[in-house]
């Protein structure tokens, strides 16, 4: 019975008005619960945005910041000090901060520093030049040895003297001689003496570094002799390996007395080149060629034992020779029949590879302009003509097909 009235008093309590607002409670303690949600996720949105300004103004100071200049290390002065000389020219004297290991600067080493204070910010690592990068041959040329016309000679006096030694030192060992150490290939304009190379280069397995003697005659002081230097490790690193300096009379001319400071810096690019030849052991596997049509203007200092000790003199072709050259070039051309290779190579005796090679593309000109596919010896006597009337006194006929 006393059950039954409690129950009766709690039915009384729940008038309308109670249970509306009991539903306002729970939906006030709803949004409650929504807000407290909503807090938290523009707490994490704050957050979020404030990593993003964070990394903004990161990136705006470092665009801020001023560049860096880059210097070589010349000495080290008293373990905390270095002497730097920069890109620019002058020296400076810089302290190596403590967040750098000294054990990581030698001199040579390359180094960023601020443009305004000149403190050392970065030691960079040794990286290669582009232009020596650039040098590197990775895919070998197309020109086989069956591409040159005569020269038999020459050929196997290179392989004797560049491929031999690499492939087979234990010959030059028990002979009792070391290899040359340079080979200088010299001759007229057009003879096929960047040919003969681009065929080692295609026929060896080692490294094979292509650079052209005016790539290293740089603007600015030192930067030649560093590239030579940089050159000169990058062979050794990737040895066995072949360096060919192509042009080599752009840094190997005659050292004069007097000069301009430009003189004066091929010079010393000269001298590294010197130094290097000098360095290597001529039993180790980097081999040097290098060309050149000016041999009279050379240093002489280049042409001593030791440094390019193998001359190859890559002479003008023969009548023979011109006929295989011919045979080479008109391999892949359309000729008829009448064409005379005799003939022709009797006409351009006394000119080089390089007029042949003209020749043959002129006669292939004259063939398209008459609408034929097939080259005629009318054409190819045209074309002759055309190439060996000098227009000027003193220019090379057929130069601007080498
Ligand atoms: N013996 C040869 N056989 C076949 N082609 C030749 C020969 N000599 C020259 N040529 C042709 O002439 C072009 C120029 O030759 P190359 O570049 O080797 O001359 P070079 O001796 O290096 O001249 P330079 O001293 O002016 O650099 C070659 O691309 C080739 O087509
Ligand atoms: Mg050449």
């Amino acid at each position: 019975m006393n059950e039954s009235k409690d129950a009766h008093n709690q039915q009384n309590y729940e008038t309308p008005e109670i249970s509306s607002l009991e539903h306002e409670k729970w939906e006030l303690l709803q949004q409650a619960i929504q807000a407290q949600h909503e807090r938290m996720y523009i707490e994490n949105e704050l957050k979020k945005q404030q990593q993003e300004i964070k990394k903004l103004q990161q990136k705006l100071a470092e665009m801020r910041r001023p560049p860096l200049i880059i210097g070589t290390v010349v000495d080290i002065i008293e373990q905390e000090n270095l002497q730097v000389r920069t890109s620019g020219g002058p020296q400076f004297i810089i302290k190596i901060p403590e967040k750098i290991e000294p054990q990581s600067i030698k001199a040579g080493t390359r180094v960023a520093m601020n443009k305004d204070t000149m403190a050392l910010v970065r030691v960079l690592t040794p990286s290669k030049d582009v232009i020596v990068r650039g040098g590197e041959v990775i895919e070998k040329p197309s020109t086989s040895y069956d591409d040159i016309g005569g020269l038999e000679d020459q050929i196997k006096e290179i392989i004797e003297s560049v491929e031999l030694p690499l492939t087979k030192p234990q010959l030059f060992k028990k002979v009792g001689i070391e290899a040359p150490k340079g080979i200088l290939l010299i001759g007229s304009p057009g003879t096929g003496k960047t040919l003969i190379a681009q065929a080692v280069a295609h026929h060896t397995n080692a490294t094979f570094i292509h650079i052209v003697g005016s790539e290293l005659v740089q603007k600015y002081i030192g930067e030649g002799s560093r590239l030579v230097r940089e050159l000169f490790m990058l062979a050794r690193e990737k040895s066995p390996s072949i360096v060919f300096i192509d042009e080599l009379d752009a840094i190997g001319a005659k050292r004069l007395e007097s000069g301009t400071t430009g003189d004066r810096e091929v010079q010393r690019t000269l001298m590294q080149l010197l130094a290097e030849l000098d360095g290597f052991d001529p039993r180790g596997d980097v081999r040097v060629i290098a060309a050149t049509n000016r041999p009279d203007i050379l240093d002489n200092a280049l042409m001593r034992p030791g440094r390019f000790d193998r001359i190859i003199e890559v002479p003008m072709p023969d009548v023979k020779g011109l006929q295989a050259i011919f045979k080479i070039h008109t391999r892949r051309m359309k000729v008829s029949k009448d064409v005379d290779i005799e003939h022709l190579a009797n006409r351009l005796n006394g000119h080089s590879g390089a007029v042949v090679k003209g020749v043959c593309t002129e006669a292939g000109m004259f063939a398209i302009r008459n609408d034929r596919y097939t080259v005629k010896m009318a054409d190819f006597e045209a074309a002759v003509k055309k190439l060996l009337k000098e227009p000027h006194e003193g220019s090379r006929p057929g130069v601007m097909f080498g």
